[in-house]
């Protein structure tokens, strides 16, 4: 079984460093030394520095949530990846939907960061999913194709392995709606699907898939039970420590079950 992997998007959130150092701390002390889960944390860059020194001995995860594909020149208001190593991140979440629907992100640009991602070892949560329109149209399978193709283009099996997926349907993400277990698990066997038509079947094994989208305490353990699920990217519910940390707790549980 692979490791889950569960992940909190910040967002534009909090707006003090006080507040997040708060959080992190709640999360940092709930969850103690625990490791049979992967637990990672995505606050706004300005809070990285700070957040890296509370998080200090900790085995939580610092991500950004977003990065540059140039290490650095004259690109005003980008974030490069050297940087966000050089403050303590291990992750960067890329091609989040509001990247890609808010600011009109490609599938290409979105290739590019990774590549600069891999290229400073920073563990890359690579976000696709369709919108309402498309899933309605019964296009799902094949936005993820596009997104899947050419966000992922040019990687070696060995680089593939090392990469988080995170299929977040744009439909289910701050609005309390939620795939269901049967939906969710269709798309991430899909997913699944094509890892090993293009990577191989060893190399598919291997790939995290998160999902993502209104999780919650009360749905995590049905998502998180699914064959093809291998943890969460959590926005809102990641905003409050509880709540983060019972999410984690439900992917404790599914990892101690087991699952086939
Ligand atoms: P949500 O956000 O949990 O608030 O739906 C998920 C995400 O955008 O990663």
């Amino acid at each position: 079984m692979r490791t889950l992997l569960i992940a909190g998007n910040w967002k534009l959130n909090p707006t003090t460093v006080e507040a997040a150092s708060a959080l992190a701390e709640g999360v940092k002390n709930g969850l103690g030394a625990a490791t049979d889960v992967h637990v990672a944390i995505a606050p706004p860059f300005v809070f990285l520095t700070q957040i890296d020194g509370v998080l200090s001995g900790s085995p939580i995860g610092l991500s950004g949530q977003d990065m540059y594909w140039e290490n650095s020149g004259a690109f005003t208001g980008e974030i490069s990846g050297p940087m966000l190593v050089d403050v303590g991140c291990t992750h960067v979440i890329l091609g989040h939907s509001e990247r890609r629907h808010g600011q009109g992100e490609t599938s290409a640009q979105v290739n590019a960061k990774l590549k600069a991602a891999l290229g400073v070892k920073l563990i890359p949560i690579v976000c696709i999913g369709e919108t309402k329109d498309e899933r309605l149209a019964e296009q799902t399978e094949a936005v993820l194709l596009e997104q899947l193709s050419g966000s992922l283009a040019g990687l070696s099996p060995e680089e593939m392995a090392g990469v988080v997926l995170a299929y977040e349907p744009v439909w289910a993400i701050g609005t309390g709606l939620t795939a269901s277990p049967e939906q969710a698990q269709a798309a991430h066997a899909y997913i699944r699907g094509w890892l090993t038509q293009v990577f191989g079947e060893a190399t598919a094994a291997r790939v995290v898939v998160q999902y993502g989208g209104s999780v919650k305490p009360d749905n995590a353990v049905e998502l998180l039970s699914c064959p093809d699920i291998d943890g969460a990217l959590v926005g809102g519910a990641a905003l409050k420590a509880a709540d983060f940390l019972a999410i984690i707790k439900a992917g404790q549980e599914v990892t101690a079950r087991g699952k086939s």
